[in-house]
Parts: C-alpha cells; structure tokens; sequence
C-alpha cells in the first residue's frame, strides 16, 4: 500500500512543475467528465502516481493514456484508486488518540448540556477507521451514559469505493494491531476470519460523499478530524479551506489535522496541542470567515443557515424527482441540475451547475435540444418533444421524453426548466410489443396459409374419399359378381365332379371293354392287326406276333410296309390303300412268304377297311391266316 506521507519524493522544485504540467488537460478532463477536481492537488505527487500508472498499463504517452482512459472499461476506477490515497488504520497516532480520549472528549460531552448532543466529522474518512476509532473513543468516555447522548459521526469521504468498505465496517485483523485488545473485545464482532465494528457503535456513523474543496461544509461539528488529507493540496486551497473548516465547528470546537500539516494555524484557529496538530476554533462566531479575505457581517450565519435549509429542501425535493431536471437561466447558465440528471446524463452536479448549457457535451449528444430550449425561451416551442434517442457514456442507447417550461428569474429574464423522464425500458416494451405483434402477424399469415392448404388437402381428400367411395362400390359389385361366378363354379365344379365320375365309369368300361377286345382278338387263329389311317400299326395279336415274328411293342406304331416279313407287308400295305381307297374288303389270295429261317409258306390277307358312321374311313384291319401249317410243305 502507497504511503501518503512519503508521497512526495525531494527532487528539483521547478523541474517537477514543469513535468506536471502535462498532466493537465488530463485532469482538465477528469473534472470536465467526471466531477473530480485534482487541479489543485500538489501536481508533483499526482503527476508520479499518474505516471506510475501509465507505465502499469503501458501507455506511451499522456495522450495516449487519456484515449485508454476513454475506451477501457473500469481504468477511470483504477486511476481514482491511484490518485485517492487511502491509507488509514484505527488508532493512528495514538498519542492524538491518547489527547483526544484523555481532555478533548471528556470536556466536549462535560460542555453538552440537554439534549446532549455530541457532532464528530472525520472529512477524508477512507475506509471508515478513523470514524470507528472516535465512536470507540466516545463509548469508552460515555460508559454506560452511552444511551443517554445523542452521538453523530459523519465520515465523509470523496471515495466511494473506501466508503463502501466503510459502510461494511468489516477489517481483518491486522487492521486491529493498534486497537487495545480489551476494545477489540468491547467492541468488534468476530464473523469468520473477519472483525466487524458492534453495532451500538456502528449506529452513530452517518457515511457519505462528500468533496471537501467543492461541498459546502457540515455545520455544528464539535470535533472535526481532518487528517492527511490537506498535505495531497496545494496551499491555496488548503488556505480556501480554513474559512470552510471555521464554518463547519462550532466556537469552542475542535480541529484536528495530520502529523504533518501544520498550514491552518491560522485565525480562527489556536493550537491547542500543537504536536498532535489539535486546534481550537476561537470563541467569538464573528471571527470566522467565509473566505480568506471576506468578512462575515453580524446575522450572516442564521440566515445563511436559513437559506441553506431552504436551499437544502428545494434541493431534497428536486433530486428525489424520478425525472432529470434540470434549469438554465437567460444566459444559458445552469441553475439547476438534479441527481435524475446526474445519472441519466453522467454529468455530476458539480460539474453541470454554474456551466453554461452549451458547454456541456450533452447539449449537442441529445439531438434538437438545444434548438427546443432556445425555442422555448422565445415561447414558440412545444412543451413536450417527441422520444428522443441519445447514447450515454458507455455507448448504450437512452431514449428520454422531453419536456420544457419557461420560468422568469428575479430580473424577469425568462430561463427555461427542462424535463426528461427516461423512457428505456417502455421503448424497449413498444420494440417488443411491435417485435411479438409482428411475429403474431407472420404466425397469423401462416396459420392462414396453412388453413387454406388445409382447406384443399381436405377437399383433394374428400374427392379421394369419394373415388373411394366409388371404388368400394365397384369392387363390392365386383364382390358380389365374384361371389355369383364362385358359386357357378361350384356348382360347375359340382357338375365337373359328377361328369369326372361318369368318366371314371366309362373310362373302367373301356378298359374293361379294351381287354375284353383284346382277349377276343388274342382268342382269334388268325393273325390281326389293326392300322390307322395313315397305314401305321395300332394293334397286334398273339397270332399277329407268331405271325410277323414280331412281339407287339416292336410292331406297333410301325408302318405296315415295314414290317419284318417284306412279301407278307408289301400285299398287305398294297392291299391296305387298296381298302382304304375304295372303302371295300379287299383279299388277297395267296401271298407266299419265307420266314427268318428260309422256310416257304403263304398265306391268305384279308384287308378289311375300318369305316365311321358317315363312311369315313377311321383304320384297316390286316387279316392274315397262314394256308398250311409248318410241316405241312405246302
Ligand atoms: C490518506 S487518507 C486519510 C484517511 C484518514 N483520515 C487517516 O488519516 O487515516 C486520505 C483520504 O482523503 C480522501 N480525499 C482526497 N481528496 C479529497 C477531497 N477533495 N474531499 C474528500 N476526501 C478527499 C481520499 O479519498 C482518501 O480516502
């Protein structure tokens, strides 16, 4: 952690000023943008801190590290933490603390009388030390009264990140090395690793913002502890502060500065324990000063006192406004300027207030503002304009409601008092409302889209139901025409099945008959067969095969001109188409034969022609009987 009072390392006065001045415009910027006012902080030591930080993060160059200032995001954060030295702990310089406890305290709560009010401010807090180190110091000289006075510290404090940290009142250990173990015990709560001030004692700090160089002082303050704080500022602001310090104590009050500032032992301040830098605001009220050389006439302090609580209520009031307002006066001066405008423009009240309108950035980032207003002021304008858009510091879209009033000052100069509710979130609503009214339409279009093609699907399938239809009726016609055929055929069938019967029987009698003709031609002498029209064997029996020497599966089939006994088959054959042709029995004779083994015989044929009913020849029946038997030599 920086040490604030080694701070300022020796080097050549006039070149360090000289190197300083560099730094300038960037803290121009930083008062213009951000309402921190470092210009008259001893530049030296700020310059070495800012330049410590420029070579953290790089920059090759002020400029430069004003443009990182601009675009990385929490760099303006960390430069406040490198420029706001915070460096605190409780029971600083306890032998202050050790006056304090032991001759300041005790005569200040003696002094009180009903109602018994006691008014601490600790101006430069930090993270809230100093303040708890005065409320212990309080309950340890009140004891047990402690319930009996109405205790106010106000700790205040330009940083508010320490401010938070204060607000927590929660320390780790070694911030309470200088506390008095049986304090520690009285009046911290240990909550895990961590100690947290008691209650009691937290219930008397009052925590806020507050610029010592700008704010107008806390008035009433019995004990002001003000310390480290006046040796980071020059030395004439720290000799604007003494009439502010004045303001603020009451006579007979207390100041107490750091060990090593010394400057405002001045009037109306005495030493009262110089080496603790304790000093007493003298008695008499008229002795203290507004401004170093301002002389405050008799009756200035309650009506100023008057005024400001005036001022304070009209201030309470317009800030606790939702809306941004803020006033500009005939000249274009700011006069008014409230914390919705603060916030919604990101401009703080100390900066915009005393600054001419045109000044300000946001006099030409809100599009036709500026134009309203000087049309207002001349009473030809509208009292409200339509949403506008504007961007806000970290580039995100702002959209605010404008109105403008005309308001006459005390010269009846006419100024103008401007308006703006932020209206964001209901943009947001309206895109949104429009986005789902449009996605409602789209998803309408379709629905409807689809409807349609519905629509037609279901009459392409009622037209497909009806051909259905018609089909179910075709085909239960054709069922039913089906169903009469397999009847029929059943009943064919039935009749099939009769006939097959019947055909059976005819057929047995057949065979019957077939080889009841075929005995009858075996039984005959003579030998016979039988030719179809074509003159080709069809029958042949036992006599036919001693006959022709021919068994009757050689024989049949063949043609009789081939048969094995050529005499014998060429009459036969000749004698056959002879029958054929003339549909009459021929005989022949005697036709001499040899048999296989040489041996002579003849024998009668008769050929007698096979006719249908219509004459038609059907086949030749070859009746042949040998004339002499074998012996007989014939
Ligand atoms: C070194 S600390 C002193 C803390 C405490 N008073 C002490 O002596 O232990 C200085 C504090 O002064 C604060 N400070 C610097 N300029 C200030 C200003 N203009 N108004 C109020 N506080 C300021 C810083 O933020 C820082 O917290």
């Amino acid at each position: 952690m920086i040490d604030d009072h080694d701070d300022d390392a020796p080097g050549d006065p006039g070149h360090r000023e000289a190197d300083a001045r560099e730094f300038l415009p960037l803290l121009e910027k930083l008062n213009a943008e951000h309402g921190f006012d470092f210009r008259e902080y001893k530049t030296p030591s700020l310059a070495r801190r800012i330049r410590r930080r420029m070579r953290q993060v790089q920059a090759a160059s002020v400029d430069d590290y004003a443009r990182q200032l601009e675009s990385t995001p929490g760099e303006y954060d960390a430069l406040l933490d490198v420029l706001l030295v915070n460096v605190t702990h409780f029971f600083r310089d306890p032998d202050v603390w050790a006056v304090l406890r032991k001759r300041i305290l005790p005569a200040l709560l003696e002094a009180h009388q009903p109602p018994r009010i006691l008014r601490i401010w600790s101006a430069g807090c930090s993270s809230g030390e100093e303040a708890f180190t005065a409320a212990i110091c309080v309950a340890e000289c009140l004891g047990r009264e402690a319930s009996t006075f109405d205790v106010k510290i106000y700790a205040t404090d330009l940083d508010e990140d320490a401010l938070a940290t204060a607000r927590a009142a929660l320390y780790r250990v070694d911030a309470l090395k200088d506390v008095p173990p049986e304090l520690v015990s009285r009046h911290f709560q240990k909550e895990g690793q961590l100690y947290r001030v008691r209650r009691e004692i937290r219930k008397w700090t009052i925590f806020g913002r507050h610029d010592l160089t700008r704010d107008p002082p806390l008035p009433h303050i019995d004990l002001l502890l003000c310390r480290n704080v006046l040796i980071y500022f020059d030395v004439s602001l720290q000799r604007r502060l003494v009439p502010r310090f004045a303001y603020a104590l009451r006579p007979g009050g207390f100041l107490v500065l750091g060990r090593a500032e010394s400057l405002l032992a001045a009037p109306p301040f005495e030493p009262f324990d110089f080496k603790c830098r304790i000093f007493q605001r003298g008695n008499l009220p008229d002795r203290a000063r507004l401004s170093s050389d301002e002389f405050v006439p008799p009756g200035f302090v309650r009506q100023a006192r008057a005024d400001a609580r005036v001022a304070f209520r009209f201030h309470t009031i317009v800030d606790a406004l939702p809306a941004a307002v803020m006033a500009i006066d005939h000249d274009d001066t700011i006069v008014t300027w409230n914390a919705g405008a603060e916030s919604l423009f990101g401009i703080p009240q100390t900066v915009a207030i005393g600054k001419k309108f045109r000044d300000l950035d946001i006099s030409y980032r809100v599009d036709g503002l500026r134009s309203a207003i000087e049309d207002a002021k001349r009473g030809d304008g509208l009292a409200r304009l339509p949403p506008v858009v504007f961007k806000d510091r970290k580039g995100v879209d702002v959209h605010v409601e404008l109105s403008l009033g005309r308001i006459a000052n005390e010269d009846d100069r006419v100024g103008v008092v401007v308006t703006a509710l932020d209206v964001t979130d209901v943009a947001a609503l309206r895109t949104e409302l429009q986005r789902v009214h449009e996605q409602a339409t789209t998803a309408n279009e379709e629905l409807q889209s689809t409807n349609e093609e519905l629509e037609t699907t279901n009459e392409e399938l009622q037209s497909t139901n009806e051909e259905l239809e018609t089909t179910n009726e075709e085909l239960q016609s054709t069922n039913e025409e089906l169903e009469s055929t397999v009847e029929e055929l059943q009943c064919t069938n039935a009749e099939l099945g009769t006939m097959n019967a019947e055909l059976e029987n005819r057929s047995a009698d057949l065979d019957r008959s077939d080889r009841y003709h075929r005995l009858v031609l075996d039984a005959l002498a003579e030998a016979v067969i039988l030719l179809d029209p074509g003159l080709e064997v069809t029958h042949w029996n036992h006599a036919a095969v001693r006959l022709w020497g021919l068994k009757p599966e050689d024989g049949l089939g063949r043609p009789v001109a081939n048969l094995p006994v050529p005499e014998l088959a060429r009459s036969a054959a000749a004698a056959a188409r002879t029958a054929v042709e003339t549909r009459r029995t021929t005989t022949v004779p005697a036709v001499p034969y040899a048999l296989p083994g040489g041996e002579r015989r003849s024998a009668v044929v008769h050929v007698v022609p096979l006719l249908a009913g219509d004459g038609a020849p059907v086949g030749v029946a070859v009746i042949a009987s040998p004339t002499d038997t074998p012996g007989d030599g014939g």
